[in-house]
């Protein structure tokens, strides 16, 4: 099989700029982009894309239309598609068995049914999004029990590296590409044809193969590693306050050595996002499941310093503001996990404001690049909740004057 045409499930901060790169790319392979979300999949065609990333403006400009197409017609994208990326949503589940700490499978799930029921002919299920180990083979039982005449399935686990913010660079120059696959002749012939994709801009020898349960396993990985750098250093400024030694002395020492480098060694309120929080904890819940408590207990020691420090960011805060904020009126600028994204989810901003409106401050919050729906870019969210926003921060909040 030769890819020529693309389907991606999921239009969010990974499916949308993942796929423009590929459209923009590979010009003889025809990319769709889908997703449940009308008004997303709206704004993916509109000028004002629904989320913001350096770049991704002009690489969307250069193909939608061309290659590009985003859509809510699953249906028709599945039918057609020689290769489907599933790039949903994995939040942590919030209620039943692992809440707090398990990853919903649930949209991944749903994306597998209706591939299930509308394809035809031979197809490659990519799994993108982060998964729990051995996820793929749920994916597979889903298609197989299924099974219709003439239609035959490969599952390949290729977890997304981009960090938002930087994800159009990330995608362009990526360290390396994991495709993991059956270790049989489909299963290889099926991991040879991404390769074919992404070999269009990824030199070949940073496009790793492997098998199936290791690809997903190294996205947890990774994740873990740099959330576990984050909490190490923010740990050690702990002791630098007690001590009157200068965390950022301490971090450039240690990052001058070759064997450990400078990255993810700032210390500051902690880490955010959708991702590293949630993929940590699934990590935690597969050790326990695995009956591996150590493990799963030294893992679990990385959220914790995270929440330790964001609760020590906040109280530091208003110690400095002679131990009282109430009444006080404090502006907040900037709002999402870090720079460059629009993205609130997970935000240390959250729990540094709600911290602060518990002790009866006033917060004026703004953020650029932070949208809420049906607004502008440059958005002035007030903690009024006069706008609509979904970080709980808003609606917690008393009046504003
Ligand atoms: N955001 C990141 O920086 C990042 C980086 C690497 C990996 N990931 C992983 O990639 C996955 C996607 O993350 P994201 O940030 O793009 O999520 P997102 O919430 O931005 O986007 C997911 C999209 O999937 C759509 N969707 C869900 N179920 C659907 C269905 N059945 N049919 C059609 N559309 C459906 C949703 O409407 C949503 O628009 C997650 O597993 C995440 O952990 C995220």
């Amino acid at each position: 099989m030769t890819i020529r045409n693309i389907c991606c499930i999921g239009a969010g901060y990974v499916g949308g700029p993942t796929c423009s790169i590929i459209a923009l790319k590979c010009p003889l392979i025809k990319v769709t982009v889908v997703d449940k979300s009308k008004e997303r999949i709206a704004q993916w065609n509109s000028d004002k894309l629904p989320i913001y990333e350096p770049g991704l403006d002009q690489v969307v400009k250069m193909s939608r239309g061309k290659n590009l197409f985003f859509s809510t017609d699953i249906h028709t994208a599945i039918k057609e598609a020689d290769l489907i990326f599933i790039s949903v949503n994995t939040p942590t589940k919030t209620f039943g068995n692992g809440r707090g700490r398990a990853a919903d499978l649930k949209y991944v799930e749903s994306a597998a049914r209706m591939i299930a029921e509308i394809a035809t002919g031979d197809k490659i299920v990519v799994e993108k999004s982060t998964v729990p180990v051995r996820a793929a083979e749920s994916i597979m039982n889903i298609l197989r029990a299924n099974h219709k005449p003439g239609v035959s399935y490969q599952i390949l686990s290729n977890p997304e590296f981009l960090a938002e913010g930087t994800a159009i660079e990330d995608l362009l120059c990526a360290d390396r590409v994991l495709i993991g696959g059956e270790d049989s002749i489909e299963g290889h012939a099926a991991m040879e044809e991404l390769c074919k994709v992404y070999e269009h801009w990824i030199p070949r020898e940073h496009i790793l193969t492997m098998n199936t349960w290791s690809s997903e396993l190294s996205k947890l990985a990774a994740n873990a590693f740099l959330a576990q750098r984050i909490s190490s250093i923010n740990s050690l400024s702990a002791v630098c306050e007690a001590t009157g030694a200068d965390v950022s002395e301490v971090a450039r020492a240690v990052d001058l050595d070759s064997r450990i480098g400078s990255k993810f060694l700032h210390a500051s309120v902690g880490f955010g996002g959708s991702c590293f929080q949630k993929d940590i904890l699934n990590l935690v819940y597969m050790c326990e499941c695995l009956n591996l408590p150590e493990v799963a207990a030294y893992w679990q020691q990385v959220i914790d310093m995270n929440e330790y420090q964001k609760s020590r960011y906040s109280a530091k805060k208003i110690e400095s503001l002679f131990n009282t904020v109430t009444d006080k009126r404090i502006s907040m600028l900037e709002f999402a996990f870090k720079k460059n994204t629009g993205d609130t989810r997970e935000s240390p901003a959250i729990h540094v404001a709600k911290t602060l409106l518990d002790e009866g401050a006033m917060l004026h919050i703004y953020d650029p690049k932070s949208r809420t729906s049906g607004t502008s870019s440059s958005t002035r969210r007030s903690a009024t909740g006069s706008l609509p926003c979904s970080c709980g921060v808003c609606k917690a909040s008393p009046t504003v004057p």
